[in-house]
């Protein structure tokens, strides 16, 4: 079966990492008509604004995107493409999963947790305005109802997937309204899964025990802000932000990406690492029913990794982008030896 998925290969490292991304999704015997489209400046300099809508009406046809990172400007030029993509696709779930990797050596082993992050309020609501000049104020939203859907993915996810445990995590004792309400309404959803351990954590606590003692968390389950910086963390906990994948789901679309940003400091050299887009691409064939060829990926990437002598710079390699995509298609498991 062939499939149609939208590409958007992005700035910066974007379209290094799509490009290889895709390279490999296509080297395991899938099928796929990519449609590519441009968001971001490189679609402001194309004439088309930020986020044409061209793009995402081909998400909104074909329910399936795979996406470079987009450069954000800091603090001035135009908002965020990124939280406009999801806010306009109601793309209310990110999803990440955390785990160490075979051959990639860090400080904690056994790292097997997973990060629900709500993907279109909070602080990122992007409700800021100046009050007056040398005063700022900025809204962060929480509502009850997006609190309720995300509490009620991830915890239905955790039952799916034989999870044990969420940890809602918040700022409720400061934040005594906004956090208090995601926690009460993650705590209601939470009442409906009794077999499921649940329990609450301020977000400093949980930084420090992350750091500390990773191993013993299962599924995070936080409000936006806090799912941004402790995703960014978490990558750190296993290897970086090369090589931790994610998602955004909504009820009618998804769209697959990294953790990671454009990395201005290493793009067009031939020097990032793919895995963390090739594994989003492993979740997005997974999502479309691909489930051969999403294993046999897995195993070329704990392959290539655990020999250890093909690996890009940031995990301590000196290979280029293009060698270890190389490599990777050379490690691929024929589609028989493979059973899911
Ligand atoms: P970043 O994730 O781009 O880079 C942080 C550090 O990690 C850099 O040293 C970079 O070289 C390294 N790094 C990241 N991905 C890597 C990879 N695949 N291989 C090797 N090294 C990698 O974060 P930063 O610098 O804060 O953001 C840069 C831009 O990206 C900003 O404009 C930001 O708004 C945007 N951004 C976009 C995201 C998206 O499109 N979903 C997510 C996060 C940031």
């Amino acid at each position: 079966m062939s499939h149609t998925i939208v590409l958007l290969p992005g700035d910066g490292i974007g379209p290094e990492v799509t490009d290889a991304t895709v390279r490999i999704v296509e080297a395991a015997g899938v099928s796929v008509r990519w449609i590519s489209h441009l968001a971001g400046q490189l679609a402001v300099e194309a004439g088309l604004g930020t986020l044409p809508a061209e793009t995402l009406d081909a998400i909104k046809t074909h329910r399936i995107a795979l996406k470079g990172p987009i450069t954000t400007p800091v603090g001035k030029g135009f908002t965020s493409v990124n939280v406009g993509l999801r806010k306009a696709l109601d793309l209310y779930v990110s999803l990440r999963p955390v785990n160490s990797l075979a051959g990639v050596r860090t400080r904690h082993t056994d790292v097997d947790l997973v990060v629900f992050r709500e993907n279109t309020e909070g602080l990122y609501a992007g409700r800021e305005h100046e009050v007056v000049p040398g005063v700022v104020e900025a809204l962060k939203i929480i509502t009850e109802g997006a609190s309720r859907r995300i509490a009620k993915y991830a915890f239905e996810y955790a039952r799916w997937r034989g999870r044990r445990q969420v940890t809602i995590v918040h700022k409720a004792d400061v934040m005594k309204l906004s956090d208090g309400l995601f926690l009460k309404a993650c705590q209601d959803i939470a009442r409906d899964y009794p077999y499921i351990r649940c329990e609450e954590m301020n977000i400093d606590r949980c930084a420090m025990e992350l750091v500390l003692e990773p191993t013993r968390f299962d599924v995070l389950l936080m409000e936006n802000l806090y799912g941004d910086i402790l995703s960014d963390l978490c990558a750190g906990l296993v290897g970086g932000l090369g090589v931790v994948p994610g998602a955004n789901i909504g009820d009618t679309s998804a769209v697959f990406e990294a953790v990671h940003g454009s990395a201005p400091d290493i793009a067009g050299q031939n020097k990032a690492n793919p895995t963390a887009l090739l594994l989003s691409a492993v979740m997005m064939l997974r999502h479309i029913g691909e489930l051969n060829a999403a294993r046999r990926i897995e195993l070329a990437v704990e392959r290539v990794l655990s020999a250890g002598d093909v690996r890009t710079g940031d995990l301590g390699g000196r290979s280029s982008t293009t060698e270890y995509t190389q490599a990777i298609i050379d490690a691929l498991p024929d589609a028989k030896e493979v059973r899911v």
